[in-house]
């Protein structure tokens, strides 16, 4: 699957012509952009993924319990598949589908897995998120686990993320179920410095969604030009990352232009905090009324196992 769609010029363009200017966070994930946010799941100030995990295994045998074995575990946005491999090794399930809108990424991830897993049936399928997922018609339909971890559902503003939701209730039958990361409201100086890591792992994530959209819509971005900005809107709660321009700065490309002036920004992404409660309100408007949750000692994430 291409990564680059006819779509692609006409999204990012507009996004650019608009005021203020944004890029949605999806550009961030070219080769190179998935590789960095592999290196920001390391950082000592990036607590999602560490604290997901330890709770995860912290709570290995009760999600075991809950999720049952021998599905068909689907995992979106699957990047690594790191997630994916242990979920594997604790719920047994029959087949493994990756989905990934980085799909070169992807196919190397679950090649190896495959490799590292020889008794379970991988599968990869390359997909935009933001716009619904459609999977091969064979992939079986009974006992799908879906699994979208990370908290990648607060890069969604609400509406969009409550559509996302009620699109994963279409994806599997009452059978089903779904596994959800969601990183909840915090000290806002630990959120603020997981988006602003002391060794700027997270500004090169940040100015390298202009390379990549260079490559895209053929923009002549000078990337020295822009800096890292990331802080907490207590009202939306959300981490809003932007990307400012250090100096008057014109940018060109073919069917576009846009001049910024010294200090204005380009919004790059928004990360929804939930309180567990207004999330689970969420889920069941989206058509999941059951909810199991497990959160670490400091409360600062949850799992959520949502069934209809
Ligand atoms: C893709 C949702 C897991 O919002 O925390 C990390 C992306 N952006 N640092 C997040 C991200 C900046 C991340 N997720």
């Amino acid at each position: 699957m291409p990564l680059t769609r006819p779509s692609n010029h006409a999204d990012i363009s507009m996004g650019l012509s608009q005021r203020p200017a944004r890029i949605s966070p999806k550009y961030f994930y070219d080769q190179h952009g998935s590789r960095l946010f592999e290196a920001i799941t390391q950082l000592p100030e990036y607590y999602p993924t560490r604290t997901e995990t330890a709770l995860m295994q912290q709570h290995a045998a009760d999600i075991a319990r809950s999720v049952g074995t021998g599905r068909t575990l689907i995992e979106l946005g699957a990047g690594s598949c790191q997630k994916a491999r242990t979920l594997c090794q604790l719920v047994q399930p029959a087949c493994f589908v990756g989905v990934d809108i980085s799909a070169d990424f992807l196919q190397d991830a679950v090649a190896a897995m495959s490799a590292d897993l020889p008794w379970l049936d991988v599968r990869a399928v390359g997909g935009d998120m933001t716009q619904g997922v459609h999977l091969p018609d064979d992939i079986p339909r009974t006992g799908r686990l879906v699994f979208y971890p990370g908290s990648s559902i607060g890069n969604f503003d609400p509406p969009h993320a409550l559509q996302l939701l009620a699109h994963m209730r279409e994806l599997i039958d009452d059978d089903g179920g779904l596994l959800i990361g969601i990183d909840l409201p915090k000290d806002v100086t630990v959120m603020e410095a997981a988006y602003d890591d002391a060794a700027g792992v997270t500004a090169e994530f940040n100015r390298n969604v202009l390379r990549h959209v260079n490559r895209l819509i053929g923009s002549d971005f000078d990337v020295a030009q822009w800096q890292h900005r990331a802080f907490f809107n207590t009202e939306e709660s959300r981490i809003e990352m932007h990307l400012e321009a250090t100096t008057d700065a014109q940018v060109r490309w073919p069917g576009g232009e846009r001049a910024f002036e010294q200090g204005e920004r380009i919004h790059t992404e928004n990360s929804y905090k939930y309180p567990l409660p207004v999330f689970t309100d969420m889920l069941a408007r989206a058509g999941f009324s059951q909810a199991q949750a497990w959160t670490d000692e400091r409360g600062w994430f949850a799992v959520v196992h949502a069934r209809p």
